[in-house]
């Protein structure tokens, strides 16, 4: 086992990954998305199956997901809202009603609320979106839908045969796809909001069946918006020790 990194260059790489949340338009060279394609699938997986398929959205595609992608969000807006009528209304009518294959609105583990709320008070404060602007947190979320201007999306599917370890392998794998994006100059975000709709992209991409449809990742080249300089740190991993 040879290579050329050093810990601390290894150590100040992965620390420059962000997740990228405004992109330009500029797509990705097909070599370059290739490259990063074909770095993804050395991750390490169960048995080696590599349980889990992609559907990759470029060009007008991308542009037709995002329209749809859009349409849900603001259907489903009143309901996210929380009033029971509009919930009803939404199951009734189905307008802005989930697709999920995995439910995207689980309750936060109390332990966990803390991290989630600092999270997202230092992203709204950096955008100086105040804590009761419900409109304004709407339209920063709503970007979500655009894939913040993405060019390429990425649809991850994992194989629900294999339960929780297909998405352990899709982690694995996304890592690896986002370090090698971040080495060839490609920014990310990878985005759970999407998976709160499979049918747009089920319409689009004929997936084999089994597979269901876990997270997205957009990727392109990063603007120079406010946003994108967004660091919310990390903690020490929570652990015991003897
Ligand atoms: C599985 C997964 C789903 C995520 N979903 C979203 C999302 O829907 N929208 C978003 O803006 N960021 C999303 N993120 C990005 C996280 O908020 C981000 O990784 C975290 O705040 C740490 O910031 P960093 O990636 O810049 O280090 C997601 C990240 C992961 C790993």
């Amino acid at each position: 086992m040879t290579h050329n990194i050093s810990p601390e260059e290894f150590s100040d790489f992965i620390r420059t990954r962000r997740s990228i949340r405004s992109f330009k338009s500029d797509p990705i060279p097909t070599d370059v998305l290739n490259r990063i394609l074909g770095d993804a699938k050395w991750a390490p997986s169960w048995t080696n199956t590599q349980p889990y398929f992609l559907a990759i959205a470029s060009g007008e595609t991308t542009k037709l997901l995002s329209k749809e992608y859009l349409r849900l969000f603001d259907q489903s807006i009143p309901a996210q809202h929380g009033s029971k009528w509009a919930i009803l209304k939404m199951y009734l009518t189905g307008k802005g009603k989930p697709s999920w294959d995995y439910r995207t609105t689980l309750p936060y583990p109390e332990v966990l609320v803390p991290y989630r709320r600092k999270t997202g008070f230092e992203l709204y404060s950096l955008l100086g979106i105040e804590r009761g602007d419900r409109k304004g947190r709407d339209a920063q979320w709503r970007r979500n839908f655009e894939f913040f201007g993405a060019p390429t999306v990425i649809f991850v599917f994992v194989h629900d045969g294999l339960k929780q370890f297909a998405a352990q392998d899709a982690g694995y794998m996304e890592q690896i796809l986002m370090l090698s994006a971040l080495v060839n100059g490609v920014g990310t975000c990878a985005q759970g909001a999407i998976a709160t709709w499979a049918g747009p992209v089920r319409a689009e991409f004929d997936i084999p069946e089994g597979y269901k449809f876990i997270t997205a990742i957009s990727m392109g080249y990063p603007d120079d918006d406010i946003i994108n300089t967004f660091n919310p740190g990390r903690r020490e991993i929570d652990r015991l020790e003897k």
